[in-house]
């Protein structure tokens, strides 16, 4: 039989590398905390409608990338593709807004998009994110913006560039959808075989397309039609953005895959990421969406930011840490010991560090190799004739210790590594 393989579009998470997603995750909930961010979560599969009447029906995601199926009693679900939709629904279901506003929450979910797999591009991935559900003003845009950027900066990566733009509201974007069709219908029979779908029934994708990059560069710019209010909402934004030292690029063309984003809507890239992978992260304000889903109306903004994109550029940049040994000290035992000494002895120092305990039946060089191999620090060898003796796997040197200071010179050997590690 064929040993069975992993789902295309999907990855394992290995133990060499669940130090560095550990890392990210806890360093974005500690930030987002920081901020006043709490965590929230939510269901696998939802309702097909919630994304189908909240991301919109004629984006690509709704329209190919979607995981759905009937349960057994025939209801349409589908496996969450993306985190806002589904935050909304959970925080306004609960009423949160009711007791105190913005109510601001954050996740680190994952998420499922049937797509063409390719180096990062995934059909299962992992996002974190942040939304701030309740209120309308540019200062919660800046803060979630400020707050992705002063997450990539403790990860230390380098090289982030924040796109911005501004999508207006509905009307402004009424006015544009027709500035676009004006521009686009001459064109149609030039257009490749999406875009003349696209003009059809979401003429703002048109913006999105690469295969007709010339007719995207020429076609009618958004920031055109914005009203005077729109026009203010982003200036403030800006504004923000520049006090707190955060660089920006307007980007005209920026009008993200999701169909409920107004106002603000940003992309933080990455040189280094290639081609249509060069996105990060990217969010924005989706003032109608709440209105959408069948809550009553209530604003919101965020972001979400792609786990191994991000894991990614840390590696390549060498600042995530690497893997880590399972355990610091191994318990070999040999000659007459038993593995009931060994337990007990692993049960007790495991107050003062992680330990793994070595039962194999193999002789003592080969455990004390492995104990080499896992990378540990230091072997307790119980069952020798001299006693317990503990080796210092990184300098060779070994001493007996009597039972009932074990504890004490597992201690002094920690702390002796530990000074070595700072000086
Ligand atoms: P999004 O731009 O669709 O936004 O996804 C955010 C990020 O998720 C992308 O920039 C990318 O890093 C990562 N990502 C998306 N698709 C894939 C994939 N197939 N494989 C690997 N990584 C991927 C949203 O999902 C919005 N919910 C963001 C948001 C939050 N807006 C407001 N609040």
């Amino acid at each position: 039989m064929t040993p069975i393989a992993p789902p295309r579009g999907t990855k394992d998470l290995l133990p060499d590398d669940a130090p560095a997603w550990r890392w990210l995750h806890d360093l974005h909930a500690a930030i987002a905390g920081r901020h006043g961010y709490q965590l929230i979560d939510t269901p696998v599969f939802e309702s097909t409608e919630l994304f189908a009447r909240g991301v919109g029906s004629g984006t690509d995601i709704v329209e190919k990338e979607m995981y759905t199926f009937p349960d057994h009693k025939g209801r349409s679900l589908t496996l969450r593709p993306e985190g806002t939709a589904p935050v909304v629904r959970a925080v306004l279901g609960a009423h949160l807004e009711q007791h105190h506003r913005p109510v601001r929450v954050h996740y680190a979910m994952a998420m499922f998009r049937y797509d063409r797999p390719q180096d990062l591009r995934q059909r299962q991935f992992a996002q974190v994110g942040v939304e701030c559900i309740g209120d309308r003003d540019p200062c919660y845009d800046a803060e979630v913006i400020e707050l992705a950027w002063r997450f990539m900066a403790e990860l230390r990566i380098d090289g982030v560039v924040l796109q911005l733009n501004s999508l207006g509201d509905q009307e402004d974007r009424l006015r544009y959808r027709e500035a676009l069709v004006a521009y686009y219908t001459p064109l149609r029979d030039s257009l490749c075989a999406d875009c003349r779908r696209r003009l059809d029934v979401n003429p703002l994708r048109l913006l999105d397309c690469k295969a007709d990059a010339a007719h995207v560069e020429n076609a009618p710019l958004l920031g055109d039609h914005l009203s005077e209010a729109s026009r203010e909402y982003f200036a403030a934004v800006v504004a923000h953005l520049d006090d707190a030292g955060i660089p920006h690029t307007r980007n005209q063309r920026l009008v993200r895959g999701l169909d409920y984003y107004a106002h603000t809507a940003f992309e933080f890239w990455h040189t280094s990421l290639a081609g249509a992978q060069n996105a990060l992260g990217g969010g924005g304000r989706y003032d109608g969406l709440a209105e959408e889903l069948g809550f009553a109306p209530t604003p919101g903004v965020g972001y979400a930011l792609g786990v191994e994109r991000l894991l990614r550029v840390a590696s390549d940049q060498g600042v995530a840490p690497g893997p880590q040994p399972p355990a610091q000290l191994v318990i070999c035992t040999t000659g007459d010991a038993t593995a009931a000494q060994a337990r007990e002895l692993a049960r007790e120092l495991r107050h003062r560090t992680s330990v793994v305990t070595d039962f194999t039946a193999r002789k003592l060089d080969k455990k004390l190799r492995d104990a080499d191999r896992l990378d540990a620090m230091m072997a307790l060898l119980v069952g020798l004739d001299e006693g317990l003796v503990l080796r210092n796997l990184r300098t060779r040197e070994q001493r007996v210790v009597d039972a009932g200071g074990v504890l004490d010179a597992v201690s002094d050997e920690l702390l002796r590594a530990a000074q070595e590690w700072t000086a």
